[in-house]
């Protein structure tokens, strides 16, 4: 039996994929639905470095991640040196999962005065679209324009991050690798203990990777019934 394969409890309700239904899936259905299942929030890692290939698939993974109109509105800050884990550790109100894990993702998002229709990284990133930044103005600016006069520009920009992290952490798990999403920290904290510019950047969210120092707990979900309803 391999790491993959540890029973992690039995707390976890099956909802209609129970393990006889599961088989009509596609192998690599079943696959990623168990590396779901096998991700819990590890708050101990042993903090050993991670091969380079596996550093470079989690941020590959988040990468490749969707975002709005495509445009790609993160930086990923990765970090394994000790020293500013350290910092990142004080930033994030001590957890002990900052300063144990071998990888801290910082996932930064470029603040609102990136994203107006005009701006230099709005055309940059349009350009790489079928019909460049013409094409890419008019199906965008009405959007941007919603999303300005209602303050949501920087919600917008951070949610996108979210995906990313979430993408990573499935990633990760399905490497056999062990991650928890970070959203207890201080921003001008984290933005200082990594360089970026306050006046150029907001934390999306931090995650932490590497491999577990501690027994994984049980996974709680609501029933499938409870928090899914087909229509
Ligand atoms: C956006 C987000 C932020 C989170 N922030 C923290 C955090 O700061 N510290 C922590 O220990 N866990 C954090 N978590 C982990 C959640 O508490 C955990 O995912 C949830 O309880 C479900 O448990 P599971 O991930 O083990 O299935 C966060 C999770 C998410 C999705």
């Amino acid at each position: 039996m391999g790491a993959f394969d540890e029973p992690r409890g039995g707390a976890l309700p099956r909802g209609p994929l129970a393990h006889e239904d599961r088989k009509a899936l596609p192998p690599e259905a079943r696959a990623f639905l168990e590396a779901m299942e096998r991700r819990y929030a590890c708050k101990l890692y042993d903090g050993k470095p991670l091969p380079r290939a596996l550093e470079d698939y989690i941020l590959e993974c988040g990468r490749l991640s969707p975002s709005s109109f495509g445009l790609e509105h993160w930086r990923f800050v990765a970090v394994r040196e000790a020293a500013a884990k350290e910092r990142l550790f004080a930033a994030c109100f001590a957890q002990e999962s900052v300063r144990t894990a071998s990888l801290v993702v910082v996932a930064l998002a470029r603040r609102a005065a990136a994203y107006g229709p005009e701006t230099d990284f709005v055309k940059a990133r349009a350009e790489r679209f079928p019909g460049g930044w013409p094409v890419f103005r008019e199906d965008y600016k009405g959007y941007y324009a919603f999303l300005a006069e209602n303050g949501l520009l920087e919600h917008w920009a951070k949610a996108q991050t979210y995906i990313a992290c979430a993408n990573m952490m499935t990633g990760a798990a399905a490497a056999g690798l062990d991650s928890c999403a970070i959203e207890g920290y201080k921003e001008p904290e984290v933005l200082s203990a990594i360089g970026a510019d306050p006046g150029e950047w907001l934390v999306g969210i931090v995650t932490v990777f590497g491999r577990r120092a501690e027994e994984p707990r049980e996974k709680i979900r609501e029933p499938f019934e409870a928090v899914v309803d087909y229509r």
